[in-house]
């Protein structure tokens, strides 16, 4: 007798994220799809990064590597926080080893004017895409994702990628008004976009708030979490889990659990345990092994892999990821292990 096909409401990553028990540890990538598989870079010869993302066919085979690959428990829709806002007009590009390049960087309410609204008919690739990879993804879930609101600000503030995000942290300290106007502008579109993901097939979403780990705690709560919040509460009837994901948020974790998500994700800074009992039993964690690890010699490897999955259990729910993205020069055997080692390690009474 032949089991019967797995379903979606057998996702152990769905489970994961609703603190219910699993079968087996959840295992999937940030930047799972790009650069460091060969048959990305074979896809995307000649095609600049936007015009991809603009292409469902190509959107949905780019979004498919990394599953057929690697048999992660997820996969990620191909895009990029900024296909919103140029989808709406704003002059951008992203240039390939720099990121995300603004023609015009924003610093007046003028600038405002050249944020109108999203709605669905300015992303119809977006639509179309996602539901063609629902049909071909079968039980794998799909997530969506967009950019948090203090995360898009620090692009179009700074005009592109910056260390210190000054002219950001300028334009927020000296003009309120102006930055919570910005920031309001962003979160409608952030949560509009997640939306038209959800809408389209989606089974969960990440607000990716990259940068905001520059920020100290006060702060944090007063000028942006907010903002962050409505993004996801534009979700919150379509009950898709919501990750809320940033680097360097240690001191920002059991705010950024306010903030409404399901699910919060973790960089490689702080342990999955002490994470978790900062942000509460009321919500999963993700992450959170160094993605420099995936560079060390197996051994090691294997014993942080097994490290990060063993403090994972003392948390409500655990998706295991890396702490960031991928790199790009990243050796894909390398991930492959350690989805290997994730589905292998024991699945023990507390998970
Ligand atoms: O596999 C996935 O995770 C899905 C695809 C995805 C991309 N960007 C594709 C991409 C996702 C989720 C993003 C989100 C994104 N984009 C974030 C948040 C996640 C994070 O890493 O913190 C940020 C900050 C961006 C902005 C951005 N876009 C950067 C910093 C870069 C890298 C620039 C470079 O060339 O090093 C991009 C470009 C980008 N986005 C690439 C990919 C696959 C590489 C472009 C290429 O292959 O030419």
């Amino acid at each position: 007798m032949t089991s019967p096909a797995p379903l979606l409401s057998d996702s152990t990553f769905l489970a994961a994220c609703r603190r219910e028990p699993v079968t087996r540890h959840p295992v999937w990538f940030m930047r799972q799809a790009g650069r460091s598989l060969p048959e990305y870079r074979a896809l995307r010869e000649g095609i600049s990064m936007l015009d991809s993302c603009a292409r469902p066919d190509l959107v949905t085979e780019i979004t498919l590597q990394p599953v057929r690959r690697y048999g992660v428990d997820a996969a990620i829709l191909y895009s990029d926080i900024v296909v919103p806002l140029k989808a709406i007009g704003v002059d951008l590009d992203i240039v390939p080893g720099v990121g995300p390049v603004v023609a015009q960087p924003f610093s007046s309410m003028g600038d405002l004017d050249r944020l109108p609204d999203l709605t669905v008919a300015d992303v119809p690739y977006v639509d179309q895409a996602i539901r063609q990879l629902v049909a071909e993804l079968g039980s794998t879930p799909l997530i969506g994702f967009a950019g948090a609101p203090y995360t898009l600000a620090s692009y179009l503030i700074e005009g592109g990628p910056s260390k210190n995000h000054e002219r950001t942290k300028a334009l927020m300290y000296g003009d309120p008004v102006l930055w919570h106007a910005l920031l309001d502008r962003l979160a409608g579109i952030a949560g509009a976009f997640l939306r038209v993901q959800a809408q389209a097939g989606a089974s969960a979403v990440q607000l990716f708030d990259s940068w905001v780990g520059a920020l100290p705690l006060a702060d944090y709560r007063a000028l942006v979490a907010p903002h962050s919040a409505r993004a996801l509460a534009a979700v919150a009837d379509l009950g898709v889990p919501r990750i809320h994901f940033g680097v360097g948020t240690g001191e920002l974790l059991a705010a950024m659990g306010e903030a409404g998500a399901e699910v919060v994700g973790v960089d490689f800074r702080v342990p999955l345990d002490v994470a978790s009992a900062r942000i509460g039993p009321a919500r999963a964690v993700q992450g959170n092994l160094d993605p420099a690890l995936l560079f060390a010699p197996t051994e090691v490897l294997e014993q942080r892999v097994l490290a990060t999955v063993e403090a994972g259990r003392a948390t409500p729910g655990h998706i295991f990821n890396l702490g960031h993205g991928v790199p790009p020069n990243a050796d894909p055997g390398a991930l492959q292990r350690v989805v290997d080692l994730v589905h292998s390690a024991e699945v023990g009474a507390g998970d």
